[in-house]
């Protein structure tokens, strides 16, 4: 699918927060190039390296990788942190104290940070798992909005070859409820998969080839 179109779908899922809940400052142009994203570069190695490592790559249990990720994507989960709509006893620190400028600083650093592969499998992905996971994420539409390559894109997430452990525990809270979300989006895609099926998908997008999969058949 085309990517206007995947936006456009996503944007028009029910919104439970509009975008204009989002600070002025963080709606503005990107300051990339100026002296602050500079000085935002420091801040992430300092502040959020040590567990989203140094080049966006986490290798800590349940903690996302954040290279590849879209700013926009960025800045409304570090709103969510900030605002205690998303609980997470070390990011709702890390959030609490952050200005507007904050948010659009490190979202934007964020956004310019290059996807850094996962790194390869010790044993290659078992086949028939991961076929599965496919028609899975086929069935329940993941493609419609995180893109046939799972890149995301603006306020949808990139999920191809994040962490499985985060994937899990991820999509259990959105199906739970724990995850709100920045919109329903999500609660909405995940609310009739079960959990097992759920593990599946997680498999299937951690395990994802960086290069977009072909339709089977062709
Ligand atoms: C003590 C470890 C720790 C530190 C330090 C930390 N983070 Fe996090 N971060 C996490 C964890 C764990 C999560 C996943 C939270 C959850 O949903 O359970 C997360 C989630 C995030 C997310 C959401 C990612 C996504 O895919 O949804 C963003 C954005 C983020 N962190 C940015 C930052 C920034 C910017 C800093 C530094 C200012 C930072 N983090 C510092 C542990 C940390
Ligand atoms: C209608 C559009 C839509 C569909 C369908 C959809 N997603 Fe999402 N997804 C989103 C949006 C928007 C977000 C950002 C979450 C938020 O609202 O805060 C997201 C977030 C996520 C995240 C969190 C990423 C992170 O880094 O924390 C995961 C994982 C995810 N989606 C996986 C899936 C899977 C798997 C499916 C299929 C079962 C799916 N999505 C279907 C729109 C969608």
């Amino acid at each position: 699918m085309r990517r206007e179109a995947r936006l456009a779908i996503s944007l028009g899922a029910a919104a439970c927060l509009s975008l204009a809940a989002l600070p002025a400052s963080a709606q503005q142009g990107k300051g990339t190039g100026s002296p602050a994203s500079a000085s935002y570069a420091q801040r992430f190695a300092s502040l959020c390296a040590a567990c989203h490592g140094a080049n966006g790559r986490s290798d800590m249990p349940g903690t996302p990788a954040l290279a590849g990720q879209h700013s926009f994507y960025a800045i409304t989960q570090l709103f969510l942190f900030r605002e205690g709509r998303r609980a997470n006893e070390a990011m709702t620190a890390v959030a609490k104290t952050m200005t507007d400028q904050d948010l659009r600083g490190f979202s934007d650093y964020i956004g310019t940070l290059p996807p850094v592969p996962a790194p390869a499998p010790a044993t290659p992905p078992d086949a028939a798992r991961m076929a599965r996971g496919q028609a899975l994420a086929q069935e329940h539409r993941c493609v419609m909005c995180h893109g046939a390559d799972l890149s995301g894109g603006q306020q949808v997430a990139r999920i191809g070859q994040q962490r499985e452990d985060y994937l899990q525990m991820t999509l259990r809270e959105f199906k739970s409820g724990k995850r709100p979300g920045y919109t329903q989006a999500m609660g909405e895609a995940v609310s009739r998969i079960p959990p097992e099926d759920l593990d599946t998908i997680a498999y299937y997008v951690a395990h994802f080839p960086s290069a977009p999969a072909k339709p089977a058949g062709k």
